[in-house]
Formats: C-alpha cells, sequence, structure tokens
C-alpha cells in the first residue's frame, strides 16, 4: 500500500508542477489527503488560500459548497472537485427558492448564510459566515434583524454569543448531529483531565458540555497553544490526524467514531492524480450568479 502510495504522489506532484496547480484540503479530509495538501484548513482559511493564490489550477480536496466558493472568488482559475458525489447534505437543506419565500415573510431581515451553503443560496445572501467568523459577522450588523442559513445550531451559537434574537432556518449537519451529550460525559468518565472541544455544528446539548467552541481551524491553534495535555474532540474524526501530527506530544479522543462525514471521504490521492490527469471534474459557479454571491462572500472576507 505504502509504495503504490508513494507512487501515486510522486505522478500528483509531476501533474501538480506542469499545471501550475495547488492543492487545498479540508481538516475532515482522509489522512494521506491531508499529507499532500499545499494548504490543510478550515472553510475560512481555504476561501482566503484560493482568494489570493496565483496557480492556474485549484484542486479543491472538500466538498461541493467550498469549490463552488473557490469558483466565486477564482471566476478565471480551474476549480477541480476530484469528486463531484462529494456535496454536504446540510447545503442542500435550503435552495434559493425557499430563501426568497421566507425572505418575503421576513422583510427587512439580513440574511446571513453560512458558507456550507450553494452559491444559489449565497446569491440571495446578505453576508455569509464560517464557523470561525459567525460571532464577528452577526456583530457586524448592529441591531438588524437576522435570518440565519441552513445551520440552526451555529445560529443558535452565534445567538448566544451576540445576545441577538434571530430568526433560523431549520438546518443541520447529519455527521455532528451524531455527537451526543452521552457521547462528551462517557468520555470525560474515561478521562477526568480531558479538555473538550465542540465544533458549533454540533446540538446545543452537546455544545454546551464542551469546554471550547471552535472552528475546526480554531481547534487546531487551541490544541497547540495551550498547556492542557488531553482533548476530547467532538467534530468530524479526520481533524484528528492532523491533531496528532502537530501536537505528538498530547492526547486526542474523538468523542464518537460515528462523526464521519462519508462525502468528505470521497477523496482519494486516486481521484486527485485522475482529476489533474483529466482536468475534470471541474465546478464552475454560472457568472449570473457568481457576481451577486461573490458581494456576500467578499463581505465576509473584509471581516476575516
Ligand atoms: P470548519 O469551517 O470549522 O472547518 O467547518 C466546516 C465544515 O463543517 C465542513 O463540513
Ligand atoms: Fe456538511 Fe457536515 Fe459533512 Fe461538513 S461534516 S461537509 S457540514 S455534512
Amino acid at each position: 500500500m505504502q509504495d503504490i502510495n508513494s507512487e501515486i504522489i510522486r505522478k500528483i506532484i509531476q501533474q501538480k508542477n506542469q499545471r501550475n496547480a495547488v492543492i487545498l484540503v479540508h481538516n475532515y479530509q482522509l489522512g494521506e489527503v491531508q499529507d499532500i495538501g499545499d494548504f490543510v484548513g478550515d472553510s475560512l482559511e481555504l476561501s482566503q488560500q484560493a482568494a489570493k493564490t496565483r496557480a492556474d489550477v485549484i484542486v479543491f480536496c472538500g466538498v461541493h459548497f467550498m469549490a463552488e466558493t473557490a469558483s466565486i472568488l477564482c471566476p478565471d482559475k480551474i476549480v477541480l472537485l476530484p469528486d463531484i458525489n462529494a456535496g454536504c447534505p446540510m447545503a442542500n437543506m435550503i435552495d434559493a427558492r425557499q430563501l426568497i419565500a421566507k425572505k418575503k415573510e421576513l422583510p427587512g431581515y439580513a440574511v446571513v448564510t453560512y458558507v456550507n451553503s450553494t452559491a444559489e443560496v449565497k446569491a440571495e445572501s446578505d453576508i455569509c459566515c464560517t464557523s470561525a467568523n459567525a460571532e464577528r459577522v452577526v456583530n457586524s450588523l448592529g441591531n438588524q434583524n437576522i435570518l440565519f442559513v441552513p445551520d440552526q445550531y451555529l445560529g443558535a451559537y452565534a445567538a448566544a454569543r451576540t445576545g441577538k434574537k434571530m430568526e433560523f432556518w431549520p438546518g443541520y449537519c447529519p455527521t455532528h448531529a451524531r455527537i451526543r451529550p452521552e457521547d462528551i460525559i462517557r468520555n470525560k468518565k474515561a478521562h477526568p483531565q480531558a479538555l473538550v472541544m465542540a465544533h458549533p455544528e454540533c446540538r446545543p446539548e452537546t455544545s454546551i458540555l464542551a469546554d471550547q467552541v471552535l472552528s475546526t481551524g480554531g481547534m487546531l491553534r487551541y490544541a497547540s497553544s495551550t498547556e492542557k495535555k488531553e482533548f476530547i474532540v467532538a467534530t468530524e474524526v479526520g481533524i484528528i490526524h492532523r491533531l496528532r501530527k502537530e501536537n505528538p506530544d498530547k492526547v486526542f479522543i474523538a468523542a464518537s467514531e460515528q462523526a464521519v462525514c462519508p462525502r468528505m471521504k470521497l477523496i482519494t490521492l486516486e481521484k486527485v492524480l485522475e482529476s489533474l490527469e483529466s482536468l475534470s471534474p471541474v465546478v464552475k459557479v454560472p457568472e449570473s450568479i457568481r457576481v451577486r454571491a461573490i458581494k456576500a462572500v467578499d463581505r465576509m472576507l473584509e471581516i476575516g
């Protein structure tokens, strides 16, 4: 296996140089895919990397909405998603038609849209946010009433942090919803010294048991900067690879082994290579949608 992988990796590097490509990888990807990334990060960090890359081709090892965000930010580049079926179920819990109807019910509301959404939905939004900046984005809107889509749990977390009264679309992440309060309680009993880090996509009854609620990038920064040695990690299990790699002296326990995002795991080394060789599958947001969606994305990136 090791030999096969090293041969594939050698070919990926060769193709990458030939194509002047950059490989962006989300923190939930398979460990071997993370290891070939030019940049591994959370949704916000990956958007920031896409916005500033000088490469001609972006290979996005993540899910469809992430590749779409790269296409929104870099219309002149070729954006590849090595498996076109790698879609985020939460992003598909609201479409543009549903959002337009909801906006009619709530005139005057500012629409804050989690980046885990389609480009069409972003095009109908005032501003985007990620799990790393939701609180800052909501605060930037002053006294305006807010409709938060599609993640009701991230929305509830941002509302609790900012004290704002908000309306939520009833979307959620099926992977994070699998992490139950009982998982945290059981792991805390077995590891009483461990600190609990949870992603804000978790159910509120799970997040409330955490010591820190953080984006995946926030978890990585927090784990390396604190003196603490042991962590219970309540998010998709793929992040454990990077946490262990960057903190070999520390212990990381997945809150639930059930927290696997099957769509994230569709991307493999073989598919990355095929994608670079064939320059497909391409993700390209139509210009009529892109020019509207970029306003909400840019407004978020200005906040950082
Ligand atoms: P982060 O932005 O915290 O990486 O989370 C994004 C996400 O949920 C992808 O599924
Ligand atoms: Fe979507 Fe959840 Fe998978 Fe993230 S972990 S891509 S939010 S289904």
